[in-house]
């Protein structure tokens, strides 16, 4: 056996993050579409949400200034990564990924780069893979992303989605560890394809869905049927974290911080409340930025990891659900 062949864990070594400057609050959007911040924040607790200025913010820098966060946090260089993943829906352009031009903005050249699509799911797929990866022995360290500049593709006329979304990146940077124990202790991956309608971006006409046919449709912006997701979100929450927490041995008393997607407030409390979860063990900061798709877990991970409430052999869990569908969770030991 090689040494990269032995088992190992994975080391969470830095965090980062990245939000555009520019804050859009309810009272903006109250004066774009026929809305209002009581009906924002009651529906969604979302309060206000950061949007790129297109000119010189997108996906591809918040995803560069959150992993060069992370690096630093780690004490690392862009040339110690030997992989970049980062996971979003929104990369500037089909070719190049966004990950091949944060690698080289990074100096990681030669690292393996790529994008991975599975929307709001995006950051904890990356991460889980970027876990397997590591343990298989194929690489020794990976800088993760999630990011969504989601305000690109957003119908500023539909007051349906713009109230929702936020643009953000959260990153962490996996190294390989001689301590088996730490990384991904158990992770689930799925997705059914067949409900894709409920959330979806079309680039030609003969993607939209004869359903939506009578409505008027921008190609390039994203469709949602809100009720729709809400009710999968709601049973998908409850049933892949039940799940984790039974496959990992944990309840609510053993179990450290649940971090899962910012997709609507009333979603996160329904699901807190049918697995009688204390509330300080559910992080919330959608109020700040909104839904902003794969850049939310990762977001919410820099922030507690920063604040120290990441507790070491406290397991903590990652959750998320979207479009897709997609669903993804993962149980952490550092
Ligand atoms: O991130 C993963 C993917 N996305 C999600 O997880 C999102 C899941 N869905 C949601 O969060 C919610 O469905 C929304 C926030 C998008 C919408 O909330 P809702 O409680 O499902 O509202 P609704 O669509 O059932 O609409 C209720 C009422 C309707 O009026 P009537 O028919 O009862 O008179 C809507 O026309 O609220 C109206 N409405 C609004 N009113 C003020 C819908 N949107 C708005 C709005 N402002 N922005």
């Amino acid at each position: 056996m090689t040494s990269s062949q032995l088992p190992c864990g994975v080391r969470i070594r830095g965090t980062g993050s990245c939000v555009p400057e520019r804050v859009l609050t309810n009272h903006d959007l109250s004066k774009m579409v026929d809305t209002s911040d009581e009906w924002i924040v009651q529906r969604t607790g979302i309060r206000e949400r950061r949007i790129c200025d297109p000119a010189r913010e997108g996906t591809f820098t918040m995803s560069r200034d959150a992993l060069a966060r992370a690096l630093d946090a780690a004490k690392m260089k862009g040339s110690d990564l030997d992989l970049i993943i980062v996971g979003t829906v929104t990369g500037e352009m089909a070719c190049p990924s966004v990950a091949t031009r944060v690698g080289a903005a990074l100096g990681a050249v030669p690292a393996a780069a790529f994008d991975i699509a599975a929307a709001c799911c995006g950051f904890v797929y990356a991460i889980n893979l970027a876990d397997t990866l590591i343990r298989a022995g194929r690489f020794r360290a990976v800088g993760v992303v999630g990011a969504e500049a989601l305000s690109t593709i957003t119908d500023w006329a539909d007051r349906g989605t713009s109230i929702l979304f936020g643009d953000a990146a959260g990153a962490a940077v996996l190294v390989r560890d001689p301590d088996p124990r730490i990384g991904c202790l158990y992770q689930t991956m799925g997705a059914d394809g067949s409900a894709w309608e409920s959330l979806y971006i079309p680039r030609h006409e003969r993607d939209i869905p004869e359903k939506d046919r009578a409505n008027p449709i921008t190609l390039g912006n994203l469709r949602m049927n809100g009720k729709e997701v809400f009710r999968f979100a709601v049973n998908k929450f409850r049933e892949v974290m039940e799940d984790a927490l039974t496959q990992a041995g944990l309840d609510s008393q053993s179990v450290g911080q649940i971090i899962c997607h910012q997709s609507n407030v009333r979603i996160i409390e329904a699901a807190r409340e049918r697995l009688a979860l204390p509330p300080e063990k559910l992080y919330i900061n959608i109020d700040k930025y909104g839904n902003t798709s794969a850049g939310s877990v990762g977001l919410c991970l820099d922030e507690l990891w920063r604040a120290g409430k990441i507790e070491p052999e406290r397991p903590f869990v990652m959750v998320a659900f979207g479009g897709g569908l997609t669903w993804a969770s993962g149980v952490w030991r550092v």
